[in-house]
C-alpha cells in the first residue's frame, strides 16, 4: 500500500500564524506538525509517501524533509494548485498510487495508534474503504460525523451536520481500494466548493463496503488555536510520559 499526507489548504482559522508559513510547519510541542503523519506512516509500515502541498509552501517541505531516508521512507511531493478539498488533493495521487491502495492521513492530525495491523488486513482485501472515528461528546458537529451501528456497520456520515447522529467525529485516516480515482471523478463541489472527503466515502457506504474504526485518541491540531494549544499541551504530556518520542 501508498501513503498519501494531505497539507495543503490555505488554514484561514488559524490566521496569522498561517500567514507566511503553511500549518503543517507549526510546531507541536517537540516537532512540526507534519512530523507526527509522517511517523505514523512509517510505523504503519508504508515504504512510499506522497505528501501533497499548496504551490507556495512546497518548496518549505521538500527543504524540511528531503528524501525521507530520515525517517526510513520515500517521499514524493505533489502541488494542488488550488484549495478545492481533501478529495481534490486525493486525486493527484494517482499516478502515484499505481492501482495500489493507498492510506490517506490528512497533515493536522495527531494520534499513537498503530495501523499496521489494519493496512495488513486491508491490503488483503478484495475492495472497499475504511475510516477511524472517535467519541467527540460536544464537538462532533465541527467534524464529518458517523452513525455506526452495534455490529460496527456505518449507517450515514455526514459533514458538520446541525444535528449530529452520533457523538462519532470522523478523523482524518482513511484507507481507499483503487477504485478511489473513479469515485473521486464524479464528486460535484460541496456548498463551501470542496470536493468531499465525507461525500467520497459516502460512495464506498453506498457500495456497502466501508468500514469504521474507533481510535482512543486523535486530534486535529489545525482547526483552532485552542485546539493548537490542547495538541501541544497533549503531545507535552505523552512525551513526558514516554508514550510519544
Ligand atoms: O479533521 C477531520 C475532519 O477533516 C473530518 O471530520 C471532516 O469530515 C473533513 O471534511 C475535514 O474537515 P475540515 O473542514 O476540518 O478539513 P480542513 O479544511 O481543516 O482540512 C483538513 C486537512 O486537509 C488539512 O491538513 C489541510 C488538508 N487540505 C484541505 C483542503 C480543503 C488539503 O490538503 N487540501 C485542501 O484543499
Amino acid at each position: 500500500m501508498k501513503g498519501v499526507i494531505l497539507a495543503g489548504g490555505l488554514a484561514t482559522r488559524l490566521r496569522p500564524l498561517t500567514l507566511v508559513t503553511n500549518k503543517h510547519l507549526l510546531p507541536v510541542y517537540n516537532k512540526p506538525m507534519i512530523y507526527y503523519p509522517i511517523e505514523a506512516m512509517a510505523k504503519a509500515g508504508i515504504t512510499e509517501v506522497l505528501i501533497t502541498s499548496s504551490p507556495d509552501h512546497a518548496g518549505d517541505f521538500t527543504s524540511l524533509l528531503k528524501s525521507g531516508e530520515h525517517f526510513g521512507l520515500s517521499l514524493f511531493y505533489g502541488v494542488q494548485e488550488n484549495p478545492r478539498g481533501i478529495a481534490d488533493a486525493i486525486r493527484l495521487a494517482k499516478e502515484f498510487a499505481k492501482n495500489e491502495k493507498i492510506l490517506v492521513l490528512l497533515g493536522d492530525g495527531i494520534f499513537n495508534f498503530d495501523l499496521r495491523s489494519i493496512v495488513e488486513e486491508f491490503d488483503k482485501e478484495e475492495k472497499g474503504a475504511r475510516v477511524f472515528g472517535m467519541h467527540m461528546a460536544t464537538e462532533s458537529k465541527q467534524y464529518g460525523v458517523i452513525e455506526m451501528a452495534d455490529d460496527g456497520k456505518v449507517l450515514s456520515i455526514e459533514e458538520k451536520p446541525e444535528n449530529p447522529k452520533s457523538d462519532i467525529a470522523q478523523t482524518g485516516i482513511y484507507m481507499y481500494d483503487e477504485h478511489v480515482f473513479d469515485y473521486i471523478k464524479t464528486l460535484t463541489p460541496s456548498d463551501r466548493g470542496e470536493l468531499e472527503v465525507t461525500d467520497l466515502n459516502n460512495k464506498y457506504l453506498h457500495e456497502g463496503t466501508l468500514k469504521c474504526h474507533i481510535l482512543e485518541w486523535w486530534i486535529d491540531a489545525g482547526t483552532s488555536y485552542d485546539e493548537l494549544l490542547r495538541a501541544n499541551n497533549l503531545v507535552a504530556q505523552k512525551v513526558k510520559e514516554g508514550e510519544l518520542s
